[in-house]
């Protein structure tokens, strides 16, 4: 085994080539001068401003909406309520048949309606010339309410979850042998119960919109993760061909899931600008956020194990209770990363759901498995206690040959590796294995370990490469760039790919008008695009080989197309051959395109044939220590190391941040995240980042990231996604460190001091 490790020095070793290289962010200049603009800074000369007015009930009825106060403020331009304005078509039901239904991120049709869904429904929008004006005003709106019963307790309402139906790609519930019988049997057990609270959104970028029309034609700036299935949706909604839209998203300022749905706010920027005739922007506040963007379900775990004295798991048992809403979200896969994990001869995983009157819940940064992977490896750190075990040693007694469920193999599967890096990296050998007996003056001293796990999946996008008579390279497809580097190794790839430097390759993204691409989200964009590019550049290749053999006077006339390589700006065959400008300008070319375009049917029978063969994921281990004030018990995270095993890593700069963003969302889950919930009445009661707690700078240590750079046999070029692998086991690794010092198991999120008092 040969293992590279990352930052120190380039993830690859061929100076030749971009990928594996620590290449700055095409995009970071623009970024830190200012010049980059997102969706809220577009200016229009007629520019209104909107406002939302949320519900302040649950559930029920609006039987009178008081505009007159609103109206009145000078600088109003329009009040929008469902008595006042057009609806918009309803959204459609969702289907497999048409991905694009997906997106919807409620079926509420907004001012279409009296109905009242959750509390913090938007049931006005005003319109002005100022944005202040707007918020004033929208203060001034009176609804009346006639008040339905409403379940909004999660605690009070999770005895009433019901079995979560399986989807195309994430199955609910798995049994092999007999998990109780077995559970009952085992000489050592563990059988625990977790907690974990609902979550917000809170990218940098608050969402925000720009809508114009033009007649029936619509251009929207909009950070979004998903343009092509954006535009779809708008077009459903307003009756309006597709082709007449454009979205433009070339800087999205964070996204993790909240912005992979069309909300309210998107629609009701657009819909104001319908019915106003003027251009209008709706940035919503952080507020309106968390009212009207989805979040991070609740849920209870069960998490049971029976092992022999040993180590060896002989029960693994996983059941989970998560929650909707009535009006959207879906169940969240919260034992799916315990499908793979470990070889369990019993095993028995199941998945609940509960709807209740609340905003819909919606993908966060690992849906399902990092909380899943919270419970999971929480209780296998409680089982090492028990049979007095070292928690790695636990884990690669009962690490799989194959998928301990499906028995297929593992697209490679490097975790031990991972492990035997950081331990020895990490200083795991110092690690005293009695609770509470590692001290650093006053400080208790914890050290855990937890496994990282997020299958690597790929769909599917449109790509075109142009080679310009000038000896610029364009790639061209409607990627999503949420800060996470997308340009810049979409272009390493493509650099290296067509043998051309870095500099010439321009990536155009961030618009409807490209072709296609995926959505960024479920760690596939980078893959995704990755398998577009490649095959774009080979097509290109091949028609400029082509070229190049017929071309008069060319040095290649003649060659087989095998020998000819892509390198050093042109085409060569040994020592012969001619640049790119040389060939374009001997052919008579002003440029020269290729294009591959994406399917949805190749890309589905593709998911399903690769299924039964492989299981594809990106894994990890995470190391992290702890510091507990014995007298407050107030938890300091103090060192971390996470050694993951990602395929090929394309850039060891953007890599490690991604990496490492994960990581500290996991310490917002693992010590201070939690939406606040007033179980009377369902509202947010947090909805700032003053009461929401996110880490800051002084709660986050050194993260040292590393990786195995083991390229995966079954994913373009090897790499695996990496968005959202980091933080899976995040909390569980802080929780088992916080464990080790204190001798307390915390299984119910966040660790608050309160629960170590
Ligand atoms: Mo992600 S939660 O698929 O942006």
């Amino acid at each position: 085994m040969s293992i590279k490790y990352a930052e120190a020095e380039p993830a690859t070793t061929d100076a030749t080539k971009y990928v594996g290289r620590a290449v700055d962010r095409i995009d970071g200049p623009a970024k830190t001068t200012g010049e980059a603009r997102f969706a809220a800074e577009y200016s229009y000369p007629d520019l209104a401003y909107a406002a939302l007015v949320h519900a302040t009930i649950p559930r029920g009825r609006i039987t009178a909406i008081d505009t007159a106060a609103a109206r009145a403020v000078r600088g109003v331009i329009d009040v929008l309520t469902h008595e006042s304005t057009p609806a918009m078509k309803p959204p459609p039901k969702p289907s497999v048949l048409d991905l694009s239904s997906m997106v919807a991120g409620t079926s509420v049709n907004y001012l279409g309606t009296d109905e009242v869904h959750w509390n913090g429904q938007p049931i006005a929008v005003v319109v002005a010339e100022t944005p202040e004006t707007a918020r004033y005003a929208a203060s001034l709106v009176r609804p009346a309410y006639q008040e339905l019963p409403a379940a909004t307790d999660f605690e009070a309402e999770k005895h009433h979850a019901v079995p979560q139906k399986s989807s195309l790609i994430s199955e609910a519930s798995a049994n092999k042998g007999d998990a109780p019988a077995a559970l009952a049997a085992a000489p050592y057990a563990v059988d625990l119960t977790f907690s974990t609270p609902p979550q917000s959104h809170n990218a940098i970028e608050p969402h925000a919109s720009t809508a114009v029309w033009d007649g029936d034609r619509l251009t929207l700036h909009e950070g979004t993760q998903n343009i092509p299935w954006t535009r779809r949706h708008l077009a459903l909604r307003f009756g309006v061909p597709e082709k007449g839209i454009r979205i433009l998203s070339p800087y999205v300022g964070g996204g993790f899931g909240g912005k992979g749905s069309v909300w309210a706010g998107t629609l009701l920027a657009v819909l104001a600008a319908r019915v106003t005739g003027r251009a209008v922007r709706l940035a919503l506040t952080r507020e309106s956020v968390y009212h009207t963007v989805g979040g991070r379900t609740a849920s209870t775990q069960r998490v049971a194990l029976g092992a022999e004295a040993d180590g060896r798991l002989t029960a693994l048992i996983h059941t989970s209770v998560s929650r909707t809403g009535r009006t959207g979200g879906s169940g969240e896969q919260i034992t799916a990363g315990s499908r793979h994990l470990y070889a369990a001869p019993n095993i028995h995983l199941q998945q609940n759901v509960v709807q209740l009157d609340l905003l819909a819940n919606t993908f966060m940064r690992a849906p399902g498995e990092s909380i899943g992977t919270f419970a999971m490896e929480s209780a296998v750190d409680e089982l090492a206690w028990k049979l007095g075990m070292d928690p790695i040693e636990l884990r690669m007694r009962n690490e799989p040959e194959r998928d301990p469920l499906g028995g297929q193999e593992f697209s490679g599967r490097r975790l031990r590796e991972a492990y035997a890096l950081g331990a020895e990296r990490f200083g795991w050998h110092a690690r005293d294995p009695r609770a509470g007996a590692m001290r650093d003056g006053k400080w208790l001293v914890g050290m855990g370990v937890a496994t990282a796990y997020h299958p690597s999946l790929q769909m599917m996008a449109s790509v075109t490469v142009r080679l310009e008579a000038a000896g610029t390279l364009v790639v061209r497809c409607g990627l999503h760039e949420m800060g996470m580097g997308t340009a810049t190794v979409q272009a390493q790839i493509a650099a290296d790919e067509m043998g051309v430097p870095l500099e010439q390759v321009r990536v155009e993204y961030g618009d409807s008008d490209l072709p296609p691409g995926p959505q960024a989200g479920g760690s596939m964009q980078t893959a995704t695009a990755a398998a577009g590019v490649l095959a774009a550049c080979a097509k290109l290749k091949r028609t400029l080989t082509g070229l190049a053999r017929r071309a008069p006077g060319s040095p290649l006339r003649g060659t087989r197309p095998a020998d000819v390589q892509a390198r050093d700006g042109g085409l060569y065959a040994g020592g012969r051959g001619l640049t790119y400008k040389e060939l374009l300008s001997a052919a008579g070319r002003d440029h020269v395109e290729a294009e591959v375009k994406g399917s949805t049917l190749a890309f589905m029978a593709k998911f399903l044939r690769e299924r039964r063969k492989w299981v594809k994921a990106a894994t990890g281990a995470h190391f992290c220590e702890v510091r507990v004030d014995p007298d407050t018990m107030e938890v300091r995270v103090s060192r971390w190391l996470g050694v993951f095993d990602a395929g090929t890593i394309i850039n060891a700069r953007t890599a490690a941040s991604q990496l490492r963003g994960g990581i500290v969302m996991g310490l917002g889950m693992a010590l201070s995240e939690h939406t606040l919930i007033d179980p009377r009445n369902g509202r947010v009661v947090n909805p700032s980042l003053s009461e929401y707690h996110l880490p800051v700078h002084a709660d986050v240590p050194h993260i040292d990231v590393e990786w195995l750079n083991e390229p995966d046999p079954n994913m373009p070029l090897g790499l695996r996604g990496i968005g959202e692998v980091g933080i899976t086991g995040v909390a569980a690794a802080v929780a088992n460190a916080v464990r080790h010092a204190t001798g307390k198991r915390v299984a119910d999120l966040p660790i608050t001091l309160d629960k170590l008092l």
